[in-house]
């Protein structure tokens, strides 16, 4: 019997495209001796279609024509079983049955807790990071807590939310001074895609950028410049129990952030403009980078404590901030569904696409299973004593 496996793409996210590209190439590699294979698409207005005609990256050009072929479908548990039923039709029939998810999605609403939520509601097994390891992804401030207080070295910074900065800029700006050194990059706390983000090298423009990130997040996280950087990833694969670490590469020029000031939207204000880090569109890559053995063990150290401290699972990217001169490496952020789940890196490490799909579809069953075997549910008796609103403290009779 093959294992019934949804694979969810697409979503509410300005990574909706990539996100395609990425489930595609997955499909295409998976062991179809092993998996039969439910592709479900979900639109950018949230709805969830199904059909054989989403194998076919074509479709994506005439989503018209998609939508007028494909099922409307939702996902729910029907009892004991994880069903994708019509939404439309006299009959609201049912499609398939699916036995386990496996999110391929990047960004908001996908990679960062909500979707996961929501296949924790309705039960079903999933792939990738639970619902607390994608929120800490998403979110940039928190996941520098965590990872701080976890012994990952990370970048100086602070934070403020937006309506902070409204009532009393002078005083968050004042705090910014004394604690970190300019150049300062701005960035909105949840986004992607470099977006809102840019480099601030006085007082006047760090005032311009916090209002521009502003108008993305309520959340704003200002941190120092990396100088002389160079960007390294790595990719992890694992869970809590056991973890398996790719090559590392290096992604841009050594002088990235030249390389992206070249690339302002319209040569303007410093911008880092539509540059993905998700690893696809990124022009120049070397596998494995040409590093010392101290920085290749750096990372590798840095990136195990990334994994556990952040409790993620499946594979993930985890890229770093390398500055040569001094020979120091950051750790600037996890990736819980990377671009093309880094399956480029691990094929540099021997483990081809097939297996490394295999992999995580495996880690995704051994969660579900080590989750199941703990007590979620208790016996409680206080509702067999309620008796109406009667003694409810502070409601009259
Ligand atoms: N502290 C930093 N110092 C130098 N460059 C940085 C720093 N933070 C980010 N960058 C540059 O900006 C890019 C985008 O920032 P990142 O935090 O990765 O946002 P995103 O989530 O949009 O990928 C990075 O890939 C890197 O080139
Ligand atoms: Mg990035």
């Amino acid at each position: 019997m093959k294992i019934k496996l949804c694979v969810l793409f697409g979503g509410r996210s300005v990574e909706h495209e990539v996100s395609i590209i990425t489930a595609i190439q997955a499909i295409n590699k998976i062991d179809k001796a092993k998996y039969e294979i439910i592709p479900v698409y979900i639109d950018k207005s949230g709805k969830w279609y199904t059909g054989g005609m989403l194998l076919d990256i074509e479709i994506y050009r005439d989503l018209d024509l998609l939508k007028r072929y494909a099922k409307e479908v939702v996902l729910y548990n029907r009892d004991g079983k994880f069903v994708l039923q019509n939404k439309k039709g006299l009959f609201k029939s049912i499609v398939t049955e699916v036995d386990l998810a496996f999110p391929i999605m990047h960004g908001t609403n996908g990679e960062d807790g909500t979707l996961q939520g929501y296949l924790e509601t309705v039960g079903i097994p999933y792939c990738e990071s639970n619902v607390y390891a994608s929120a800490l992804g998403q979110d940039k401030i928190l996941q520098k807590q965590v990872l701080k207080e976890n012994g990952v070295n990370v970048v100086k910074y602070k934070w403020f939310f937006d309506t902070e900065y409204l009532n009393e800029p002078d005083k968050i700006i004042s705090s910014i001074d004394k604690s970190l050194d300019y150049p300062l990059i701005v960035k909105p706390a949840t986004l992607g895609s470099s977006v809102g983000i840019a480099v601030a090298h006085d007082e006047l423009e760090l005032r311009e950028y916090i209002m521009d990130a502003s108008q993305y997040d309520y959340k704003i996280l200002v941190e120092e410049v990396v100088n002389n950087l160079r960007e390294l990833n790595i990719s992890v694969l694992g869970n809590s129990e056991r973890q398996e670490l790719s090559v590392i590469e290096e992604v841009g020029s050594k002088h990235e952030l030249l390389t992206y000031e070249d690339k302002y939207i319209g040569g303007k204000k410093g911008k880092l403009g539509g540059i993905s880090s998700k690893g696809m569109a990124s022009a120049k890559r070397l596998i494995p980078a040409d590093i010392s053995e101290d920085i290749e063990k750096k990372v590798k150290d840095q990136a195990l404590k990334t994994f556990r401290a952040l409790n993620s699972s499946g594979v993930v990217r985890i890229d770093f901030l390398y500055d040569e001169k001094n020979n120091e490496v950051y750790v600037n952020e996890i990736n819980n569904i990377p671009g093309s789940l880094s399956f480029y890196l691990w094929e540099k490490t021997g483990k081809e696409y097939p297996e490394l799909l295999d992999d995580i579809i495996n880690l995704g069953i051994i969660n579900y299973k080590n989750k199941s075997k703990k007590t979620t549910t208790f016996k409680s008796n206080i509702l067999e004593g309620f008796n109406g609103l009667k003694g409810v403290k502070g409601l009259k009779k």
